[in-house]
């Protein structure tokens, strides 16, 4: 499988590895050569090559960089990245965190960010659930070298299982907030985060998909735009139990494939020896794009609003499915 087309890739050396958290891996990731790497920005992410059952694939993860400034992020000597394992997952959490030994030589490619730090001057108000909390631990530590205003809540079950919560105590000291379900009984409540928000505060949000839907369901609730909050889903989202088979109809080639319900079209499009663009596979960068020309698409991405979906052809086959039994595609 390919990385996303004109995407530079690079060799790396795994430095060290740790686990900072039960059920988490942090690797950091040197240049081969000793060269410097390419520079980042805070929210940036890269590809790194994983291997499932003898075929090469992408897994993306956010860069990890707390003591921001004096040349951390500009042609840094090394990337961090932190990994859960994901028991259910497809399988590249599993290798990121049993296969990867520190010495292994892996190719990643060079940072690419779709989840920029907004530069309004505005208080930045950050809400991590989980491993999301890597991308705005780097956005926080830029705020706190660049003097803005930052607050952060940091929710997940346990602490035990959460990355980086000393690191970010010393920080951002009071602008933390940590919840657990544990500690409170209940997961974090929504309207309560809500009513923390200033109506000027850059929010920017990384967090498993329910945390991204209820938070996306409050906006709608209270006529919030969708651009007022900038947000990343950390994880693949999960397939619905539901999902079924169907089948899609390439209309250039006028070649049928079938789509079984454990796999999302991109998967069986590039199985199949297409060549689609793709990036995140989250449904969220827009890069796979595809026109239906015939079909009921059941969408399943966070690009498109509502609204866009009522009336849009376009879909994102990494994510999104079909209701009907065939969908034609324009590829
Ligand atoms: S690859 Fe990013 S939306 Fe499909």
């Amino acid at each position: 499988m390919q990385a996303i087309k004109n995407q530079q890739t690079l060799r790396v050396r795994v430095s060290e590895a740790s686990h900072p958290a039960s059920g988490v891996r942090m690797l950091r990731l040197q240049s081969e050569t000793g060269q410097p790497l390419p520079t980042f920005t805070p929210g940036a992410h890269i590809g790194v090559s994983v291997h499932l059952n003898g075929r090469q694939d992408w897994r993306q993860y956010s860069l990890i960089e707390l003591a921001y400034g004096a040349g951390s992020t500009a042609a840094p000597q090394s990337y961090l990245i932190a990994i859960r394992l994901d028991e259910r997952g497809r399988g590249g959490s599993r290798f990121m965190h049993e296969a990867l030994s520190v010495g292994d030589i892996i190719d990643i490619t060079a940072p690419r960010n779709d989840f920029p730090l907004r530069d309004t001057g505005k208080r930045v108000f950050l809400v991590a659930g989980g491993i999301g909390v890597t991308p705005l631990a780097t956005m926080a530590a830029a705020c706190r070298f660049h003097g803005r205003e930052v607050k952060m809540v940091y929710a997940g079950r346990d602490r035990a299982g959460m990355a980086l919560i000393d690191e970010l105590h010393t920080l951002l000291g009071e602008r933390l907030t940590v919840h657990t379900d544990k500690e409170v009984g209940a997961p974090i409540d929504i309207q309560a985060l809500f009513d923390q928000f200033d109506g000027d505060d850059d929010i920017h949000i990384c967090g498993p998909t329910p945390l991204l839907d209820a938070i996306l369901a409050e906006a709608q609730r209270r006529n919030w735009a969708r651009a007022k909050l900038n947000f990343e889903l950390f994880a693949a989202p999960a397939a619905a139990t539901a999902d079924s088979a169907f089948d899609v109809v390439l209309a250039c080639g006028n070649r049928t494939l079938h789509v079984p319900a454990d796999k999302s079209i991109l998967d069986v499009l590039v199985e199949a020896g297409c060549d689609p663009l793709f990036d995140c596979k989250r449904g969220e960068c827009g890069v796979c794009a595809t026109t239906v020309i015939e079909g009921e698409i059941d969408h399943r991405d966070y690009v498109l609003t509502e609204r866009e979906r009522a009336t849009s052809k376009v879909m994102y086959p990494c994510v999104s499915r079909s209701k009907s039994a065939v969908l034609v595609l324009d590829v």
